[in-house]
């Protein structure tokens, strides 16, 4: 079905390789067209409730935008390349009303790690390397990396990372908060599959509304506080609410349907 992606569902989980190898897994236009169509489609498929990010062969996660398909654009044409990738790829996953996990599996450079820092969090295995190396090419990230990574391990680490262009290994990642766990690489997707599986058993709605109201967090034009408020809100007029609390009192497992 996609030239790029191989996909799979299997428990609920819906599995995302990028599927570049001989490329090191770098996002391409058509690779970015059709995650694009991916994550849509996720969104509103009722066999799926979590998702997992990888990128396929033992050496990359994603080793960024292809630099051979933007290397003779204009301003203009460079400005589009952001804009675009911003809304209909990376924005796109991390609104997402479901969790999606980074399972970085290797090099994870500048679009790729600004790919695995637009999911829920992150997993790496060991051998994984990440940095946002643009300045190395005379460009800034440009796929949300300036933002994303100054949000999760703070301005002056951000500064240096994107400065120095510098990678840093797994152990470093996990000691900033840019990853929540390292793991030996045949290990990576089990550990995923395990943080998964706990919220695979939590009611949908409310993971919705917990990961608009933390998104809210970092949105200057909204008030995370509000938005905080509504969705706790909302949440009270849902079957799944309803259900989390009669089973809480009569000492039994919540079975939630997403309603
Ligand atoms: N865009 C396009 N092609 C890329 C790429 C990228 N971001 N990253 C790797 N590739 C391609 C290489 O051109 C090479 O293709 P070829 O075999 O047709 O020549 C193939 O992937 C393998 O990469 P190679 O550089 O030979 O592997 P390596 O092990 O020597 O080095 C890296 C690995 C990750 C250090 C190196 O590929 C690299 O620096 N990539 C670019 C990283 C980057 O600047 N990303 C930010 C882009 S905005």
């Amino acid at each position: 079905m996609y030239n790029n992606i191989k996909t799979e569902i299997n428990n609920r989980i819906l599995y995302i390789t990028i599927n570049r190898a001989t490329k090191l897994n770098a996002l391409n236009k058509e690779t970015l067209a059709e995650l694009n169509a991916l994550i849509k489609d996720f969104y509103n498929n009722p066999e799926a409730g979590v998702a997992i990010i990888t990128g396929d062969g033992p050496k990359a996660f994603v080793a960024g935008a292809d630099i051979s398909e933007f290397a003779s654009f204009s301003i203009e044409e460079g400005k589009q390349l952001a804009a675009t990738g911003h809304s209909s790829v990376f924005d796109l996953i991390e609104n997402s009303p479901k969790p999606i996990i980074a399972a970085v599996n290797g090099f994870a450079l500048g679009g790729g790690l600004e790919l695995a820092m637009a999911c829920h969090f992150r997993v790496a295995s060991i051998n994984a390397k990440l940095g946002l190396p643009e300045v190395t090419l005379g460009l800034i990230p440009g796929y949300g990396g300036t933002q994303r990574l100054s949000q999760l391990v703070g301005k002056a680490k951000a500064l240096e990372l994107i400065l120095t262009a510098d990678m840093i290994g797994a152990e470093d990642a996990l000691a900033l908060g840019l990853v929540n766990y390292i793991t030996s690489p045949d290990e990576l997707i089990a550990k995923c599959e395990e943080l998964a599986g706990k919220m695979l058993t939590k009611a949908p709605l409310a993971l919705s509304a917990a990961i608009a109201a933390v998104n809210a967090s970092t949105k200057n034009e909204k008030n995370g506080f509000e938005v905080e408020i509504d969705e706790f809100g909302k949440l009270f007029g849902t079957e799944d609410f309803k259900e989390g609390t009669q089973a809480f009192l009569e000492k039994r497992k919540a079975n939630f349907t997403g309603r």
